[in-house]
């Protein structure tokens, strides 16, 4: 038994163990990019909902519907109401990871998107990673502890289950709100430890991990950061192809997920 204490750590325990033991239902999948999100709002015929749950004026978009036995909202943060591009970067996916959880209470959420791969980790264009760690590269504070806490490193939701059947590589993430790399950039992924870098994946962690929600990142290989090609160059040319790649694994995912408690992940 629990000391008295501890009674709340206890009660939020049971909760836990009760949430991984019913069907997963809702899940919201968070995804940046008009053209990585699109295909999978086709994919699972999901609709735009015109009566946002989001405060008015922002430019975040709410696909949602049902498949299978799962709720399914795909978030995009949307355009930049003033350059009209992508919002991408950790900023807006942190704010929709935020109003996401506060508005559908999700029991999972799935982070897909692309990523810059390391060939000296084993990554090629188009493989997808399962991430088992989000950690940031540019928030660099030599002070103790401080450190850390930049460096704001998360476990992602274990998947042995969904790793193994659908013999996805796992890596793991390391995020920045570059697309390019720095020479000190390079020196924490290469601390993080990371197989692939993309530009959301720890803030999603970060916003997830506050709110306890159980959280996966699914990551498809544009271009090889430790390769010869400019990254912006490689990563347009591969764009269309490797979307296709991830769209194809978050379809294997969701239905992996279906009818399955978290603990069976
Ligand atoms: N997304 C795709 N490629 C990337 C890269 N090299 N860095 C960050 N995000 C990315």
């Amino acid at each position: 038994m629990a000391p008295l204490g501890n009674k709340s750590e206890a009660y939020e325990e049971a909760m836990v163990s009760v949430t991984e033991k019913r069907p997963i239902s809702t899940v919201v999948i968070i995804i940046a990019m008009q053209a990585e999100a699109l295909p999978v709002v086709n994919k699972f015929q999901l609709t735009e909902e015109p009566n946002s749950l989001f405060p008015e004026g922002v430019p975040w978009i709410r696909y949602h519907g049902t498949y299978k036995d799962l709720y399914i909202n795909l978030i995009w943060p949307g355009k930049d109401s003033v350059l009209g591009v992508d919002s991408i970067g950790t900023i807006s996916a942190s704010l929709v990871t935020y109003a996401s959880i506060q508005a559908l209470h999700p029991d999972l959420i799935i982070n897909a998107g692309t990523a810059g791969g390391f060939k000296a980790k084993g990554a090629s264009i188009g493989d997808v990673f399962i991430a088992s760690d989000c950690a940031f590269h540019d928030r660099r504070i030599p002070i103790p502890v401080f450190d850390l806490y930049g460096v704001g490193m998360r476990k992602a939701f274990e998947t042995i289950n969904l790793v193994q059947e659908l013999h996805l590589k796992v890596g793991k993430l390391s995020t920045g709100d570059s697309l390019d790399m720095t020479p000190h950039d390079e020196s924490s992924i290469t601390a993080n430890d990371a197989s692939v870098k993309d530009m959301e994946g720890a803030a999603v962690a970060y916003v997830a991990d506050l709110l306890k929600v159980p959280t996966i990142f699914i990551k498809a290989v544009t271009d090889i950061v430790d390769g010869a090609k400019p990254t912006a160059e490689e990563f347009l040319q591969n764009l269309a192809s490797v979307t296709a790649v991830l769209d194809q694994a978050v379809e294997q995912v969701i239905d992996f997920i279906n009818g399955k408690c978290l603990s069976e992940l």
